[in-house]
């Protein structure tokens, strides 16, 4: 079927109380894995590309790769850009035909992120895009947030009701104790403000930086109101990690495919184990 948009996806997941995975995706193998995925736990997932991905494979490669999978598949699929940072980046993905993108201004001061927000937003509703926006910093692991810096860098539930209210974005992405890449400790995520803010906000709510974050912690967030789950780290981790064992096995294989293979292979299974933690097997 053709590419959907996350809207239309996240709608359904707010009436069945389940996430929608979004898993990053860089290269063929990535997009077979989450097309293999999906299609093995009947379930919805939405390809998602960064700035970075966009700029290694090249915008023509991301969507048509993403686009084939979603015409080969029998479940809905959708192609967002991941983390854009300008206007111009957006509308380059909703000229490509990606129909959902994500316009991060976070680091800038919030009638600043709103404004760029609405001119992105202007511009999508036209073509039936949708808009996730962002408030509140996740950042990387490296940036360890003490427990005294919360309410400096985590989502204000009442900035993010002002948010919403000013720009109706399709889905905000929040900051609550998550953070890109690898986890040092166990993160630890403040139950207690995402519900405060799923109470406030009338939008769905996404996820950042779920690799890592215990299972059981990631079913509470949804239990509570998240519906958009992201990850990459976990997918990149099981991807090389295959890589990285069939050379250990063998330092002399020159044959590509013979590497590559097994790491699309690690990368359907993980993808198969995120769908079922977020409750979206069986929702296409
Ligand atoms: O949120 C960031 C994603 O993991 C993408 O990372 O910019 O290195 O492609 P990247
Ligand atoms: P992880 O790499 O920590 O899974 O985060 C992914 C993400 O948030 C992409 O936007
Ligand atoms: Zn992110």
């Amino acid at each position: 079927m053709p590419l959907v948009s996350v809207k239309e996806l996240l709608a359904k997941a707010e009436e069945g109380k389940y996430a929608v995975g979004a898993f990053n995706v860089n290269n063929m193998e990535i997009v077979q894995a989450i097309l293999a995925a999906a299609e093995a736990e009947k379930a919805p997932v939405i390809m998602q590309a960064s700035q970075g991905a966009i700029k290694y494979a090249g915008i023509e490669y991301i969507y048509a790769l993403a686009n084939l999978a979603a015409s080969k598949s029998t479940v809905p699929m959708a192609l967002h850009l991941d983390h854009g940072t300008s206007f111009d980046q957006c509308m380059q993905c909703i000229r490509y035909g990606f129909t959902s993108v994500m316009i991060d201004g976070s680091k800038l001061p919030l009638e600043e992120n709103i404004a760029l927000t609405n001119k992105v937003i202007e511009v999508a509703r036209a073509t039936g895009v949708s808009v996730e926006a962002e408030l509140g910093k996740i950042g990387g692991t490296e940036d360890d947030i003490h427990v005294d810096e919360k309410d400096a860098f985590f989502t204000d539930p009442e900035e993010a009701r002002y948010f919403v209210e000013k720009t109706g974005v399709d889905a905000l992405a929040i900051a609550i104790g998550t953070a890109h890449g690898q986890y040092k400790g166990v993160p630890q995520l403040d139950f207690p403000r995402l519900e405060k803010i799923v109470g406030m906000v009338k939008a769905p709510i996404v996820l950042h930086g779920s690799s890592g974050v215990p299972d059981e912690a990631i079913q509470e967030a949804i239990r509570l109101g998240v519906r958009k789950v992201n990850i990459d780290t976990n997918i990149r981790e099981a991807f090389t990690g295959a890589c990285r064992q069939v050379l250990e096995n063998n330092a002399k294989e020159i044959d590509p495919r013979k590497v590559l293979a097994p790491a699309r292979e690690a990368a359907t299974q993980i993808i198969r184990e995120k769908i079922r933690v977020f409750g979206s097997s069986g929702r296409a």
